[in-house]
């Protein structure tokens, strides 16, 4: 179970990065572009939001399988807080995930409440970006490459 979720989890990781690239791209330029927003800009961001809800999912229940969670009842919340690699898995790499799907949500929820292309293209932009930074600063990169 564990070890499934985890590959998974490292792989999808790469599709994540990938549409949420893509998505925010595409939002920059089309506002930088002036252009119109239609179904292929509808679409690539709408699978950037599932893309990342579906880890997220993946992500939570891996949390408690993970041998890395034993470690809060080995080195009490101190303990764990203090080595930098136990804290980014346990607690930096959730937390900053979460927010991430939550600016990510946010992002989407938004552009559907503007009536110009250029403020949705603006919001999906701007909080897929944000949340691509985020996920960036926050990625096991020795375990993972
Ligand atoms: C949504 C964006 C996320 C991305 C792109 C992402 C990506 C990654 C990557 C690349 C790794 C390293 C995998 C490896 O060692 O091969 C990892 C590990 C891990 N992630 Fe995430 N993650 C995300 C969200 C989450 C969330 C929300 C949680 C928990 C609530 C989570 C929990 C974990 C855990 C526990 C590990 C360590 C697994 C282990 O080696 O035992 N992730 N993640």
């Amino acid at each position: 179970m564990y070890a499934t979720l985890q590959t998974i989890h490292s792989y999808w990781a790469y599709f994540v990065l990938l549409v949420l690239l893509a998505a925010a791209v595409n939002a920059l330029l089309g506002k930088a572009q002036g252009k119109i927003f239609g179904q292929k800009d509808l679409r690539i961001s709408l699978f950037g939001l599932i893309f990342s809800h579906i880890q997220l999912l993946i992500g939570l229940v891996l949390y408690f399988v993970s041998p890395w969670f034993q470690q809060w009842s080995a080195l009490g919340v101190s303990g764990v807080m203090k080595d930098p690699q136990t804290r980014l898995y346990l607690v930096e790499h959730p937390t900053t995930n979460i927010l991430v799907i939550l600016l990510i949500t946010m992002g989407w929820s938004m552009h559907k409440r503007q009536t110009t292309d250029a403020k949705k293209f603006l919001r999906i932009g701007l909080f897929y970006s944000l949340g691509l930074l985020l996920l960036l600063s926050r990625i096991p990169w020795d375990a993972w490459l």
